[in-house]
């Protein structure tokens, strides 16, 4: 398969929070990755900005250093590190004063593509909008990048997008959901609007339910003090679980167009209906002890990793929701996502009913439903159980099997080599594509929809649920299925 990389023209990328933690694992290695690729032309300039004082050749060191913490040895090229770190600059700038900005200015070309990457935390973003335009940096055609969390409530949301829009346009303003750029989660759009197969099955008639897991083996320890503001609602469903559930649902977009796709999202949003109490589920995980030969090694529980002791923040949420449409009405959504559970795995499950009519006697006992399983990662790929006839004499006996495929064999080499998330939104923005991105209005759906959910469990002083680091979730996940007649897919890699 032939490699199809677009060098974009010369463009000046300022990432601000350059030396934070997602500039170095994510960012900057990710912009070299396509440097190494040949979709960053020389002459491109990515300018570093952030508080510490130091000069360019320092933070090129640094990003020397992030590169080969995160970039694989088959791309870690000495001559093209080195052209890569001869277009970085950096600039010391204070977001809060006047600092710095007089000799940014003097490093960004106003008649480029220019684009303001804000990896700072979100009461920055106002600032640095404001910045930007009193020191005559940002021009009409300015792009500005903003990252998740997108306000906490629908509140801070609409205020966040009030304070942006003083001194940008909506299609200046990139808001990143990193779900949407992973190389799965496009796909689901490829395979639904790209083929006739599934679309006329794709709805309450023959859909029986919807499973969107999320699930991660990783805790909070690092960033507890973050994640206890936020949980799992906000910190996941109210933006990646919410925005594969868009893609899942949506009509089909008269265009592959960012407005004609975000139209069909916002659709999806808006037609959620409340979550009743009864069908949430939240836990917060247990920490393990293990007696070791030479020594106990533990892992410390959601609490100690909060460093909260009264923590009733939920490290995992499980819920069952409605799209109340034509097309969903029926047909039950469910989402959990956790950290700490058994295996990280993302994946959309899309289960079939049943034929109306069985014509094989003995198939009773053996039917199992059709389901198309879309792994996001690991092993990207697809799944579709189908029904077949066990081979061998003996009558029409019949067994499932799966229809397998993984990208990385499909596609050969180039399905192996899928380009990280942040490296596919960045050069969208750079491309001036706002497709992978959402809109102001559909962040703040997604809160409408969220905020109710939240606020009742606050009202109720509802506790999170104990669950074993390790385990699938809490017992009570297990139930909001069982009672539905349904089973959750079993978490494994
Ligand atoms: C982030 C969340 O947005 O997504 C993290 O803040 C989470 O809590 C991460 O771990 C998951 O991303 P990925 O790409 O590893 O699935």
């Amino acid at each position: 398969m032939v490699s199809r990389v677009i060098p974009v023209d010369p463009f000046d990328l300022v990432v601000f929070g350059a030396t934070g933690d997602l500039a170095t694992r994510k960012i900057l290695p990710g912009l070299y990755r396509r440097f190494f690729a040949g979709q960053i032309p020389d002459g491109a300039r990515i300018i570093g900005a952030a508080r510490s004082e130091m000069d360019a050749d320092a933070f090129r060191a640094q990003v020397r250093a992030a590169i080969d913490d995160h970039v694989g040895a088959a791309k870690r090229d000495p001559a093209q590190i080195d052209a890569f770190l001869a277009n970085l600059d950096y600039v010391a700038v204070d977001a809060m004063g006047d600092e710095g900005w007089a000799p940014l200015k003097a490093l960004v070309h106003p008649d480029r593509v220019n684009a303001f990457y804000f990896s700072v935390a979100p009461a920055l973003f106002g600032p640095l909008a404001e910045r930007l335009h009193a020191h005559g940096i940002a021009t009409p055609d300015s792009r500005i990048v903003v990252e998740k969390p997108f306000g906490r409530d629908l509140t801070s949301a609409r205020a966040l997008n009030a304070t942006l829009a003083e001194h940008f346009e909506e299609h200046q303003i990139y808001r990143i959901d990193h779900y949407l750029g992973k190389e799965t989660v496009q796909n689901l759009m490829a395979v639904r609007f790209a083929n006739i197969l599934f679309e006329p099955l794709w709805n309450a008639q023959f859909v029986d339910h919807v499973q969107i897991t999320v699930a991660e083996t990783v805790g909070v320890g690092g960033r507890g003090s973050y994640y206890d503001k936020s949980g799992a609602m906000r910190d996941m469903v109210q933006n990646h679980m919410m925005q594969l559930l868009c893609l899942i649902a949506m009509e089909p977009p008269y265009h592959f167009d960012p407005d004609a796709v975000r139209d069909e999202k916002l659709k999806v949003i808006r037609a959620l209906q409340p979550v009743v109490a009864s069908d949430i589920v939240r836990g917060q995980y247990l920490g393990t002890r293990s007696r070791g030969t030479d020594c106990d090694t533990a892992q410390p529980g959601y609490l100690q990793d909060s460093e909260n002791p009264d923590s009733r923040t939920e490290s995992y949420v499980a819920l069952k929701c409605h799209v109340a449409n034509w097309r969903w009405t029926g047909t039950p959504f469910y989402l959990r996502t956790g950290k700490r559970l058994r295996a990280r795995t993302s994946e959309i499950a899309i289960t079939f009913k049943e034929p109306p009519h069985s014509i094989f006697d003995e198939a009773d006992e053996t039917w199992r439903e059709n389901v198309l399983v879309i792994r996001l990662q690991p092993n990207e790929g697809m799944n579709l159980k189908m029904m077949i006839k066990e081979p061998g004499p003996g009558g029409m006996r019949l067994v499932q099997v799966p229809l397998d495929m993984s990208f990385a064999e499909a596609l050969g080499e180039e399905g192996a080599d899928i380009p990280d998330a942040y490296e596919r939104l960045i050069m969208d923005v750079i491309r001036g594509n706002q497709t992978l991105f959402m809109r102001g209005d559909e962040v703040e759906a997604a809160w409408a929809w969220t905020d109710p959910i939240i606020a009742g469990w606050e009202a109720r002083g509802d506790k999170p649920q104990p669950y074993d680091s390790g385990s699938s979730g809490p017992e009570d996940a297990l139930m909001l299925m069982h009672r539905d007649g349904r089973r959750w897919r079993e978490i494994r890699e």
